[in-house]
């Protein structure tokens, strides 16, 4: 799709222009009948238990949880209008706390709708920014962005187009390096978000690396001791329509995997690795949420990825998966009950990132966890990148499920006057990650 200007000093003139006309693009919202009748409740498990039941009833019901179970929190889950008594009648009879979040799911996302609206207003009203942190941005806007600055930085970024979407859409990630990726010893950290379309969060983190590795460097020795790849949205087929025509959306849009995938299409990019494919947490039903596919790498947009890795693994120190949202910061394994021989040092590192988020968060944010993904949230998943990346022999490997729903609103988008904060916050994590496997490093050498 040519729809991206190459041709720099003319993108400079029109950019500002450009990217104003992107965003207002980026506010034509879909109306979310949808949602009709449905509600979606907090579920307050309180025991290993209590989150086993939870899972169970998930997969029966096909609920959707917005954050996953944990026994130190509250999950956020949607119920469509047919499940809504059996629902309630399990958790009674199981003595799981409850509650209702929005007792009209269509009428919270039209809310939120017009919240967003409204904040567009006050970007435009400010004239217009290269990349506004204080609303959600489009795939558009955010290719656009990726392209300026790899205009702008020739000598250490590159864009890179790896490919295209099952609907045709660019599979763009940027390289960042002050050594062209030609200094072999370098390790390489590589980040992605947006393989989960509804979670909107995560893909302005992700930006904002891009932001603080270029345009604001504040940690030189980190852009100068790594090279690094960053892949804002994986599945901007799935982005685009969370944007375009139904919110809630988390697949890929693939029909080719099952004669049902026209009327449901999509496929689960986190279910979809070639690692322990098909195994628990995972779905053969092309209508569940968590369908896994027809087989690993179905999924052109999972192929690209598993290409990074196949081509960079032996140089890889630290892979970062984000999503949204529980406040959870997760580590191998994730498909089966057992912990990583490298699970001391995997620790180590996400407590020193809990640490220096803590430390520069607010006060209504919840508190991080770390863990195993199973000790963690008791849940197993077969065919997720975090284990496929693992198993390559990366040893730093992350899921981040950064905050969301804080400051008490009502609807089911972090509200955009925290997404600076979330940004800021995530870097400084990520930033005291890396420097503690420095010294991990150091530490198994002397
Ligand atoms: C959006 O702005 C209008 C006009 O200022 C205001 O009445 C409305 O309450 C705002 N909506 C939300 C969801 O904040
Ligand atoms: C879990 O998977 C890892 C990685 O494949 C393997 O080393 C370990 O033995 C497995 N544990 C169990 C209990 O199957
Ligand atoms: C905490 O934040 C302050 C600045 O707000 C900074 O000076 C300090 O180094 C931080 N401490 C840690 C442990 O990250
Ligand atoms: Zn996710």
């Amino acid at each position: 799709m040519g729809f991206y200007p190459t041709c720099s000093s003319h993108f400079k003139r029109v950019k500002i222009k450009l990217i104003l006309i992107l965003i207002m693009a980026a506010y034509i919202f879909a109306r979310n009948e949808h949602y009709i009748g449905w509600k979606s409740y907090f579920v307050r498990p309180i025991s290993k238990d209590h989150v086993r039941a939870l899972v169970i009833l998930g997969e029966k019901l096909d609920l959707d949880f917005l954050s996953p179970p944990h026994p130190e929190r509250e999950a956020l889950v949607l119920v469509p209008p047919k499940h809504q008594l059996e629902f309630i009648t399990r958790l009674k009879y199981f003595t799981i706390k409850y509650w209702t979040h929005a007792e009209n799911v269509k009428a919270a996302l039209d809310h939120d709708d017009e919240l967003l609206r409204n904040w567009t207003n006050v970007i435009l009203r400010g004239g217009g920014t290269v990349m506004p942190y204080n609303s959600y941005l489009n795939l558009d806007a955010i290719y656009a962005y990726m392209h300026d600055v790899s205009m702008r930085h020739q000598k250490t970024v590159t864009m890179v187009t790896a490919g295209h979407s099952f609907e045709g859409r660019p599979l763009r990630y940027l390289k960042i390096s002050t050594t062209n990726f030609q200094r072999r010893l370098k390790k390489i950290i590589f980040i992605d978000s947006g393989i989960h379309a509804r979670e909107w969060i995560a893909p302005p983190v992700v930006t904002w690396i891009i932001h603080k590795l270029t345009d604001d460097v504040t940690e030189p020795k980190i852009l100068d001791d790594f090279d690094w790849i960053l892949m804002p949205i994986v599945n901007p087929d799935g982005y685009e329509f969370s944007f375009s025509k139904k919110r809630l959306w988390r697949k890929t849009r693939s029909t080719d995997t099952n004669p049902k995938s026209y009327r449901c299409p999509g496929v689960d990019g986190n279910r979809n690795f070639d690692f322990a494919w098909g195994a628990t947490g995972t779905s053969s039903n092309p209508c569940s949420e968590i369908y896994r596919g027809n087989k690993a790498f179905s999924e052109v947009e999972i192929r690209a990825v598993r290409d990074i890795f196949q081509t960079y693994f032996n140089r890889m120190s630290m892979y970062i998966s984000m999503h949204s949202f529980g406040s959870m910061i997760l580590y191998p394994w994730g498909h089966n009950s057992s912990v990583s021989k490298y699970s001391f040092n995997l620790h180590l590192a996400s407590s020193a990132m809990i640490k220096a988020i803590k430390n520069a968060s607010l006060p209504n944010f919840p508190a991080y966890v770390n863990g195993n993904s199973v000790q963690t949230i008791f849940y197993t998943a077969g065919g997720a990148a975090d284990d496929y990346a693992h198993n390559l022999g990366i040893p730093y490997s992350y899921t981040f499920e950064l905050p969301g729903l804080s400051g008490g609103m009502e609807g089911f988008e972090l509200d955009p006057m925290y997404i600076e904060q979330v940004c800021t916050e995530t870097w400084l994590g990520i930033v005291a990650g890396i420097t503690k496997t420095i010294k991990l490093a150091e530490k198994d050498r002397s």
